[in-house]
């Protein structure tokens, strides 16, 4: 039986807020699924480089965009492949040497709002996957690196923006 004055062992709130996060806390992600989302990645940011390389030479005064911003986000494109293709080996990944879908498909489009339009439509998407994926990745090095891709996409998808 337990003495009055003994004093009554609880547990802390804080102790419940911390296996409340962690419970909470998305699965990091796997090894070969985290190679294939950078390769998906890499791909994404090949085509983008291979399409913005064209299209900043084409780049009239019907363009919407100057050409010298194209360059500039095809640079910041050429800049990730550089980073993946870093981070793949780094972590012990094949990195991948195809082009993405997105180059074909930008390349049958002639008029320039639409080429913009669908510019967008790739950064977006590049821009979703890792604001998706994020949480679920441990490595401080890539983290950033990723955090970093993140925001640049969201300066560039402001700066073409139709
Ligand atoms: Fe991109």
């Amino acid at each position: 039986m337990t003495e009055p004055d003994e004093p009554i062992e609880v547990s802390s709130p804080v102790c419940y807020a911390q296996e409340f996060e962690d419970y909470n806390r998305p699965a990091p992600l796997p090894a070969a699924e985290l190679a294939g989302f950078l390769n998906v990645l890499l791909e994404s940011e090949r085509a983008g480089a291979r399409v913005l390389a064209r299209w900043c030479h084409e780049a009239g005064p019907d363009a919407g965009v100057g050409a010298d911003t194209l360059a500039a986000v095809r640079d910041d494109e050429a800049r990730y492949c550089a980073g993946l293709t870093e981070h793949l080996t780094r972590l012990g990944a094949e990195p991948s040497h195809v082009t993405g879908r997105f180059y074909d498909k930008a390349m049958t489009i002639a008029a320039w709002p639409d080429r913009l339009r669908f510019l967008d439509k790739g950064q977006s998407w590049v821009a979703r996957e890792i604001r998706d994926k994020l949480p679920r990745i441990e490595d401080t090095a890539l983290k950033a690196f990723l955090q970093e891709m993140l925001e640049r996409h969201e300066h560039n998808l402001k700066l073409c923006a139709v």
